[in-house]
């Protein structure tokens, strides 16, 4: 089911046109990354296997982390604080080494490889600019150290330049540039050498709001224009599902999901994957029977909810639904699907393009539904008890919080 999925979001991908799917990796269920050894594909630019990494030699950081990277595509390390984003990073940069497993670039193992031999661009959220240098000076510095010459750094600079839109700066030191322009330095030094591949490190940690939006479609428009494969590391999910062709889910050093955005999203293969991406309604029960992939859960107070079975264990154990806020829906619409309660009407907050109303259902005080403005019945009062539900299709049975 999960690859029929894939391939119909896939069709609709602008990026498919460049990258092929390998269809070895990102099925969707927790641990889903891991690879037969042996079977990589020539799609793979980079393949971690099996790695570990501890500091102290007790605690593991990252917990044997199978992926594979393929060519061209823009692929996020999401996760909380402290989940092992950058300590990945810096293994494939060769600034961590691994406790143990392997990584490899173009199918050569790196493990031994400095740095500066690996062809890869790095950008950091505090940009890391040579103040004493110019723009163009700080530009030609990878290209230096290449043994590159003069006319061809001259034209590189200058293409790199033009695309990051700061031609005019060129002679301008580090310090006479704003936080973005730096960032946007960082982001073509990073490029200017035409590395395989770029990593990036919350780049945009440091900028406002405004500015960061703006800059994380730049550089989904550059990674679109130059095909060089991007990996990315925030704790910020809006970005992630922004700029990414798949993300890769981290929590305690282990990949809870890697997949596409859209699969993430309608398509958490556990309870931490439907908390950390999106909001969330939870529902907690227990698992009263399974046929196949869908299954029935009684709540505390005897409902009973018909959901994908994802992530359940056996008939009699706790289970934790999650249902999206936009997929409740009120009034008549609730007679078209499986899962129909009543619920109570707390609170109504306008947010202009929508409208989340709190409610009262099967026991839960914080239960949030969420409706285009242009949809909501102004008749509606706080108080009110009105007919609701949800789809067994959108309601998903997973591992127990
Ligand atoms: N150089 C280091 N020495 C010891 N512990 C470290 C070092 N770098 C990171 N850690 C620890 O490893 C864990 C994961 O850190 P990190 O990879 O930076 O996570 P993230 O980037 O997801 O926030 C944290 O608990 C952090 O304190
Ligand atoms: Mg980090």
């Amino acid at each position: 089911m999960t690859s029929q999925i894939l391939a119909k979001a896939s069709s609709f991908s602008f990026r498919n046109m460049f990258v092929r799917e390998s269809g070895a990796a990102g099925t969707g269920a927790t641990g889903a990354a891991l690879v037969g050894v042996g079977m990589e594909s020539p799609d793979t630019l980079v393949s971690f296997r099996q790695v570990q990494k501890s500091y102290d030699g007790e605690t593991l950081i990252v917990k044997n982390l199978n992926l594979e990277i393929r060519r061209g595509e823009f692929l996020t390390l999401l996760g909380p604080s402290g989940s092992g984003k950058t300590t990945s990073l810096m293994m494939l940069a060769g600034f961590e080494v691994p406790t143990s497993g392997e990584i490899r670039l173009d199918g050569k193992l790196l493990n031994n490889v400095p740095p500066h031999k690996r062809d890869i661009g790095m950008v950091f959220q505090n940009y890391a600019l040579f103040p004493h240098l110019t723009i163009f000076e700080n530009l030609a510095f990878p290209l230096k150290v290449r043994n590159e010459g003069f006319r061809e750094i001259r034209y590189q600079v200058d293409k790199v330049l033009e695309m990051v839109q700061l031609e005019k700066f060129a002679q301008r030191y580090p310090g006479q540039l704003s936080g973005g322009q730096q960032q946007r330095v960082a982001l073509a030094r990073a490029l200017v050498f035409k590395p395989k591949l770029v990593l990036m490190d919350e780049p945009l940690g440091a900028l406002d709001k405004q500015l960061r939006e703006h800059m994380q479609m730049e550089i989904k428009h550059i990674h679109q224009q130059l095909g060089v494969t991007v990996v990315y590391v925030t704790h910020d999910q809006g970005e992630a599902l922004t700029m990414s062709d798949r993300v890769a889910v981290f929590n305690n050093g282990i990949i809870q999901q890697i997949d596409k955005p859209e699969i993430l999203y309608e398509r958490p293969g556990n309870s931490f994957v439907a908390n950390f991406i999106g909001e969330n309604n939870r529902l907690s029960g227990k698992l009263v029977s399974q046929d196949g992939d869908i299954c029935l859960v009684a709540l505390p107070m005897g409902e009973r909810v018909v959901a994908r079975a994802v992530n359940v264990g056996q008939i009699g154990d706790e289970v934790s639904l999650s249902i999206r806020p936009e997929r409740v829906v009120l009034n008549d619409a609730a007679q078209a699907v499986e899962n129909r309660f009543n619920g109570q009407i707390r609170e109504f907050i306008y947010l202009g393009d929508h409208v989340r109303i709190r409610m009262e259902v099967c026991g839960a005080q914080d239960f949030i539904i969420k409706m285009p403005t242009s949809q909501f019945d102004s008749n509606l009062r706080e108080g009110d008890v009105v007919p609701l539900g949800w789809a067994a299709e959108h309601t998903h049975a997973l591992d127990p919080v």
